[in-house]
């Protein structure tokens, strides 16, 4: 177990703290992993007392644990909690914030100096904060380890992006920074590694021989909520691709690492992204599409159009469905397309990889089967169903030859194990050092690089964005993206679902 540090979560009154953070902690109090003596100093600008704080922290765990929240652990985790009252941006804040930190009222150091700052803030206050905390010799190393965890979006475009890690590299080394993409802490994402490297079955078949194409989904049923102050002027692109979808990208295409040390791995992400072909602005339409939802029907109830959602300006242009096209220029990838796909109020909330594998050369019992055959497909399912499946054709018993589709089932959580959330791996991650599943600056840098282009071009346009139902799979055009006409978006994991 590491050693004993003291979280301090600014913005902690918020909804990513509310619903993921504090949760998350509470869980790794349930499973014994918080060392002893971790503190976490919860931060926000409301005027909270302790016992106020308390009684709102148990309100959250008990919204979100797994289970009804047990009294004993209840009560050690509140032990761990404390409240500090304060507003970024007043200036008198940052001294006090160090004394509160670095001495008790009777002098004397109480606690643990090993301190992870996570701004749980809005993204136009990362540099301001580093700045304060840095000005205040908060993220001084002498008597422990001082780390910042950065939430996305790390920037807004490419420069936003260097400005932002210009100022905080006035203040922080790389390996302070924690950047954050929770996707890196879902189990299948980490599992799409250990399915790869672990097996020596896959790699003679991971490239551009056997695979015809890859796509990576992610669909939600949710509208925008009460998000749109911040959603309106990122869009789908912007939230989505550039950093979860363009992550698991890299985990596929990847080529193994020297050692599963976070710099070996980081390299090779990057190269990745590197590899990705540009889009220039005459190609945006062939490798690029987006939507916005209007109204229509989630399980039975009407559901307002994005336009009428509160907070969403009337002339908004922004996208809450986006697609995009890549090809990776190298030599295990080159010719094969990746199909990125995001959507909000969608007909299900999936998250996965699908991987469509080359026809056999020849196809022996084409006679055997009304439509075109299938296609072997390995579906990795990241959310709602935690899986892994490898879809081959086989015969059916009996004395006619009858051919059908089955699926080898390596299912990575079963019944009965618990779902574990992606922010308590990471957050566990931040204690021990351990930046693997964190991005490193040119990560961000080349996401952004491989997005910008299409964003500039969509942002230029003065044209009408297509829609779609809310509850539906988005626009069929989308399929002007497909390279063959026989490629259809996979929607769900399941081979007989209801797929274009
Ligand atoms: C966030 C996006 O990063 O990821 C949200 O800002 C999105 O818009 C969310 O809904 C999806 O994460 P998850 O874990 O719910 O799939």
């Amino acid at each position: 177990m590491s050693e004993a540090c003291t979280y301090v979560i600014f913005g902690a009154t918020g909804n990513l703290s509310r619903l993921k953070l504090i949760p998350a902690l509470y869980h790794l109090e349930v499973a014994n992993k918080l060392p002893r003596g971790t503190r976490i100093v919860v931060s926000g600008r409301r005027l909270w007392d302790h016992d106020k704080c308390i009684s709102e922290v148990r309100q959250w765990v008990e919204e979100r644990a797994r289970h009804q929240p047990d009294d004993e652990i209840f009560k050690n985790f509140s032990a761990r909690i404390s409240y500090f009252q304060g507003d970024l941006s007043d200036d008198s804040m940052w001294g006090r914030l160090k004394q509160y930190l670095e001495l008790s009222p009777q002098k004397q150091r109480q606690l643990p100096q090993n301190i992870a700052f996570y701004m749980s803030i809005r993204p136009a206050d990362f540099g301001l904060v580093v700045q304060k905390l840095g000005e205040a010799e908060l993220l001084q190393q002498q008597h422990g380890w001082r780390r910042v965890v950065i939430e996305k979006p790390f920037g807004y475009d490419l420069h936003s992006a260097r400005e932002l890690q210009r100022s905080l590299t006035q203040h922080l080394q790389e390996e302070q920074i924690y950047r954050i993409d929770h996707y890196l802490g879902k189990s299948t994402v980490q599992n799409v590694l250990v399915f790869r490297f672990a097996n020596t079955l896959l790699e003679p078949l991971w490239n551009r021989n056997y695979i015809e194409h890859v796509q990576i989904t992610h669909s939600e049923r949710m509208g925008v909520g009460s998000r749109a102050a911040y959603y309106d002027d990122s869009g789908a692109m912007r939230d989505m691709i550039q950093s979860h979808l363009l992550q698991l990208l890299t985990l596929v295409a990847m080529e193994p690492p020297a050692t599963m040390e976070a710099e070996s791995l980081r390299d090779e992400k990057v190269k990745v992204l590197k590899s990705v072909r540009p889009i220039n602005k005459e190609s945006v339409d062939d490798h690029a599409f987006r939507a916005r939802y209007r109204q229509g029907v989630i399980d039975g109830s009407d559901v307002v159009a994005y336009l009428d959602e509160e907070n969403v300006p009337a002339d908004s242009t922004t996208e809450t469905y986006a697609a995009l096209k890549l090809y990776i220029d190298n030599w295990r990838w080159r010719g094969v397309p990746f199909y990125l796909r995001t959507g909000k109020r969608m007909a299900e909330r999936q998250s996965m990889i699908s991987i469509c594998f080359r026809h056999p050369p020849q196809q022996l019992f084409r006679d055997l089967v009304a439509g075109p055959m299938k296609q072997n497909w390995i579906m990795l399912g990241i959310q709602p169903c935690e899986c892994l499946r490898i879809e081959m054709t086989v015969k059916e018993s009996g004395l006619e030859m009858n051919i059908r589709q089955t699926s080898l089932d390596a299912s990575l959580r079963g019944a009965l194990q618990e779902k574990i959330d992606a922010y308590e791996e990471l957050l566990l991650d931040v204690m021990d050092g351990d930046r693997a599943l964190f991005l490193r600056y040119d990560e961000v840098e080349h996401a952004w690089r491989v997005v910008d282009p299409v964003i500039r071009e969509w942002q230029r346009r003065d044209e009408a964005i297509p829609e779609y139902p809310a509850g539906s799979w988005g626009p069929v055009e989308s399929r002007r993206l497909f390279e063959k006409k026989e490629q259809r978006w996979r929607h769900t994991i399941d081979p007989e679902g209801d797929d274009e």
